[in-house]
């Protein structure tokens, strides 16, 4: 089978086809797809590499034209940054002069992600559906992912939406259980990044509250957020939500600081300069340094659930809510756990949740609603209406003085700017 990887240039990749070559042994076709040429070139020769100290059969292919690249593909991966990490950079400051967290999709970082980035994965999507073999499924790491999943399943596109938080939590949460990670089954729920873990259930029964008596101080420092609030709520949130509840002590911390964007751009040469060596045949532990533990096997793993391999594994996915949270809208896209077979994801049931989580997803989902009738629409008003809508904005002064600037910043990546 036929995998593509649309931004397989990114110095990301090696994750993903780390976990390809170690557990993805029916795959007979990686192709990465970037416009970054010389970038590419150097990810994909180590690409070649990974597979081939794994013994794995099949073979990596690289290629700068799209439509070459997903022909007959049985499945693909999106995984662009639009605007690069200088984009991810402007994101990040420029909410900051309004007193408002400076984050990659969180905030009024996110809209303007969100909004130079819909529209080119629309195009790209349905070149993809033009080209692969039908029924292919675009499986999309591509933040923000859950207004990017809806804008994908809006367009009629077989998508389902991915993120590595919830792996994450299962990974370390097995850790300390001293059991397998398979055998930990996630009661995960919310909108992509913004979520919860409510349950983590060994064994058929839930693990969580043993976790929180023995981990706490662990689990508090993973996700940034204050022991004292993780027990009130009983419930472990993800490292987003610090976004939320320690709002003004993040946006104080960052006034000064060197910006995760920056960060990441050095790692990112660094890497670079480690994927040229030709000796080098496994991925290096600086790649750890990046925030995406596990997306591989997350994607790995869903992907021979989609193909029918599995049906017996959860995963966390972006899908339409259908009922799943009574208090949206069907078509909303929510995160949730699931399992999955040929026909799709489909969720594990969910309990009632509490006021306080109803109220920000209900919240955050208004504002992605209005989020993606601006990244497709465009206008300054509509880019207005989504930032006094966010939780973390919900003022006219800021949300006047942010779409200033947003558009100011990002008018290079916007059509209708
Ligand atoms: C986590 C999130 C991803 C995000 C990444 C950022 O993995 O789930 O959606 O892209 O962090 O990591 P970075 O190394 O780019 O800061
Ligand atoms: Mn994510």
């Amino acid at each position: 089978m036929k995998i593509a990887v649309v931004g397989g240039g990114s110095t990301y990749t090696p994750e993903l086809v780390d976990g390809f070559a170690r557990l993805g042994s029916t795959v007979s076709e990686l192709v990465l797809i970037d416009p970054a040429a010389e970038r590419l070139e150097i990810v994909g020769a180590f690409a070649a590499r990974i597979f081939q100290h794994y013994g794995h059969p099949g073979r990596v292919t690289w290629t700068s034209d799209l439509d070459a690249g997903v022909t007959d593909a049985d499945a693909v991966v999106i995984q662009l940054r639009v605007g690069g990490q200088q984009a991810r950079i402007t994101d990040e400051t420029f909410p900051l002069d309004c007193g408002c967290v400076g984050q990659e999709t969180t905030g009024a970082g996110g809209l303007a992600k969100a909004l130079r980035t819909v529209p080119v994965i629309l195009d790209v999507a349905s070149r993809i559906r033009a080209r692969a073999k039908p029924g292919a499924w675009i499986v999309d790491f591509t933040n923000p992912v859950g207004i990017v999943t809806r804008a994908l399943l809006d367009a009629g596109h077989k998508a389902v939406g991915l993120c590595n938080v919830a792996i994450g939590f299962q990974r370390r949460f097995a850790g300390y259980l001293g059991v397998d990670p398979s055998a930990v089954v996630l009661d995960h729920i919310g909108l992509n990044h913004l979520t919860w873990e409510r349950a983590a259930l060994v064994d058929g029964v839930d693990r969580l509250p043993g976790l929180l008596a023995d981990h706490m101080s662990e689990i508090s420092g993973e996700v940034d957020i204050p022991a004292p609030v993780i027990a009130m709520l009983g419930v472990v949130p993800s490292y987003y939500l610090s976004y939320f509840y320690r709002h003004d002590e993040h946006v104080r911390e960052s006034r000064g600081e060197k910006t995760r964007g920056r960060r990441v751009a050095e790692i990112e040469a660094t890497l670079l300069d480690m994927y040229r060596d030709v000796t080098l045949t496994e991925k290096p532990a600086l790649l750890g340094e990046r925030g995406g533990a596990y997306y591989s096997e997350a994607a790995v793993g869903l992907l021979a659930s989609l193909f029918g391999l599995d049906d017996t594994s959860v995963h966390s996915v972006n899908i339409r809510n259908n009922g799943t949270l009574p208090f949206l809208p069907a078509d909303a896209v929510i995160e949730v756990s699931a399992r999955a077979g040929l026909d799709g994801p489909a969720p594990l049931p969910v309990t009632a949740l509490p006021p306080d989580l109803t109220a920000l997803i209900t919240h955050t989902w208004g504002y992605e609603e209005l989020a993606l009738d601006a990244a497709l629409r465009g206008g300054r008003d509509r880019v207005y209406r989504a930032l006094l809508a966010h939780p973390l904005i919900g003022q006219h002064e800021q949300a006047d003085a942010l779409t200033d600037r947003l558009i100011a910043a990002g008018r290079a990546h916007l059509a209708w700017a």
